[in-house]
């Protein structure tokens, strides 16, 4: 328990990338909440991620499944919880791929859970609060990748109302609960909220994402793999700004409603594997690192492509106009301020000192 009269708010999957810049974020900013954070700890997890927040007394661990509802029912009764955000998921595609049923459960069954939950211990039945809980809202952080693919059209740009396409198992996991959650406000008047959020980039994130990989491989001097020929285009939002948008919208955001979230910073892999080379050509030359190949000169010659990823999506942009227009969020970063900062963190995780 904790020691205040504080409003609680349970966080889900808060040691994984996204979440574990979010809590340290949304704990300096608001003062009068508790957080519950409930993570399995997968692969995904690491709580070294949020050791900035270990001692705070408002901060509070629990490691478990969101699929268990013995312990969400506990974790609800016990810290009297008002309010959801929930990160927690399986996030990587090609994950999803070769190994597509812990998407579903997680996913799909966990959010399930996680709502169903909250909609029993908040409401006494459809479309009526009890009354200590009449605020109580759930918030379900999702991806743009349940609206498919886009054609290569810079005017053709995912909107709030572009149909649901999803390709891959992860997308398709992510785009049912999106449909769970958006039942749960149209059945039972629960105050939900649904963001989805283009490709984020930034610290903490898993080693096996596309920026983290480039940047190792090219440190130890290893072939950089990008898949097919180089061309997929995704929309780069830094991981702060995903989290400024969560903090609005859950705040804000009018209830039922889905509000996409990203940078306008549309780039293809290739352009994203050159720019970071040329930063580290700069800052880490590899004449500097011993036991790489001496005979290149730059990193970019470490670029290798790989048999394409299976059903790749070609293109994800996100029109973010109704979250700018309706709440007044704006992305502090753009692509070449943000990449470099992200480029140095890993560095310094690498053990590279500048
Ligand atoms: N990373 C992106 O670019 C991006 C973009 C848009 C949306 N999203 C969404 O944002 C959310 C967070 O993404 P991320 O990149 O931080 O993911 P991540 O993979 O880095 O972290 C996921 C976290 O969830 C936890 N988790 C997994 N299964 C769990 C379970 N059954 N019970 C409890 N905890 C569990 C993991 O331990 C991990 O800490 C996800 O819902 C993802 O779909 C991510």
């Amino acid at each position: 328990m904790f020691n205040n009269n504080n409003k609680t708010i349970l966080l889900t999957g808060t040691a994984g990338f996204i979440g574990s810049n979010f809590v340290p974020y949304f704990l300096e900013k608001y003062p009068d909440y508790n957080l519950v954070n409930l993570d399995l700890l997968t692969y995904a997890g690491n709580l070294e991620n949020l050791t900035e927040c270990e001692q705070n007394p408002r901060y509070k661990f629990i490691k478990g499944d969101i699929c268990n509802r013995e312990l969400v029912e506990f974790i609800f009764n016990e810290y009297d919880i008002r309010g959801v955000i929930h990160f927690a998921a399986e996030s990587h595609v090609d994950n999803s791929i070769k190994n597509p049923g812990v998407f579903v459960q997680t996913n799909v069954n966990g959010t399930y859970t996680l709502v169903d939950v909250a909609k029993n211990y908040w409401m006494e039945k459809p479309f009526v609060y009890k009354e200590a809980y009449k605020n109580c809202r759930f918030h379900h952080i999702s991806t743009d990748e349940v609206y498919g693919t886009l054609t290569l059209d810079p005017n053709d740009l995912f909107t709030e109302t572009t149909p649901y396409m999803p390709n891959s198992p992860y997308s398709a996991s992510k785009a049912s609960s999106d449909m769970i959650i958006r039942a749960y406000h149209e059945t039972y008047g629960l105050n939900t909220v649904i963001t989805n959020c283009s490709n984020n980039y930034g610290p903490k994130q898993h080693d096996e994402k596309l920026i983290p990989t480039i940047i190792r491989n090219a440190l130890k001097g290893n072939p950089i793999p990008i898949y097919g020929d180089g061309k997929n285009i995704r929309d780069w939002l830094y991981v702060l700004d995903h989290c400024k948008g969560i903090d609005i919208v859950y705040h804000t955001g009018k209830t039922g409603d889905t509000y996409n979230i990203g940078g306008r910073n549309e780039r293809t892999n290739l352009q994203i594997v050159d720019r970071i080379c040329t930063i580290l050509d700069e800052k880490v030359p590899l004449s500097s690192l011993r036991g790489t190949k001496q005979s290149i000169k730059s990193y970019k010659e470490l670029i290798t492509f790989v048999e394409d990823r299976a059903g790749h999506d070609r293109r994800y942009a996100i029109d973010a106009t109704k979250l700018e227009n309706e709440l007044g969020w704006k992305a502090d970063e753009n692509f070449d301020s943000g990449i470099v900062k992200t480029v140095e963190w890993y560095l310094n995780k690498y053990g590279i000192k500048l």
